[in-house]
């Protein structure tokens, strides 16, 4: 039996109807087309099918849909702005993290969720977060790299405005 769900998924609410024992996954690429959302294993295993919800990277294979209501869902569709992709999708593309690109998603929103909380993370802290994330072309040398440099490019960012407001004074 279907049931009605409200989601909000990238900023934009969606009024929804499936069965209650869906998952997340399922939904997001099933009913909304959502299809940047990878099923992998389908078992928690291999993080392609990572979203964010309220900022935390979760398995969306293991979520049903009905827990995600109430709550900020992102998806790798919702970081681009206007067409402009987000640095850690330029970045991946720079420091070539990407072949195939099926974990790429799972690994860009992991990386943003460790870039939001914590915007200069150690190389550690960056494998540790992606060990969540299989990969089985690229391997992690070039993604880590990629989430590092962001890491590095929005501290030169915010170093130079700070020094220049403070010319300004
Ligand atoms: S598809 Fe969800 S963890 Fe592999
Ligand atoms: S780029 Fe192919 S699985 Fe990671």
């Amino acid at each position: 039996m279907e049931i009605s769900i409200e989601l909000k998924i990238n900023g934009r609410i969606h009024q929804l109807h499936a069965a209650a024992n869906r998952t997340l996954l399922e939904v997001l690429r099933e009913t909304v087309g959502l299809t940047g959302t990878k099923k992998g294993c389908g078992t928690g295993e291999c993080g392609a099918c990572t979203v964010l919800l309220d900022g935390v990277p979760v398995n969306s294979c293991l979520v049903l849909a009905l827990d995600a209501r109430g709550k900020e869902i992102t998806t790798i569709e919702g970081l681009a702005v206007n067409g402009v992709l987000h640095p850690l999708q330029k970045a991946f593309a720079e420091h070539g993290a990407t072949q195939c690109g099926f974990c790429t998603p799972g690994m860009i929103l992991s990386g943003k969720a460790l870039l939001d909380r914590n915007p200069k993370p150690t190389e550690m802290e960056v494998r540790q977060v992606l060990s969540g994330n299989l990969c089985r072309c690229t391997g992690y040398l070039k993604p880590v790299e990629a989430i590092l440099a962001v890491s590095r490019s929005e501290r030169d960012t915010l170093s130079t405005a700070k020094e220049a407001s403070n010319l300004e004074r």
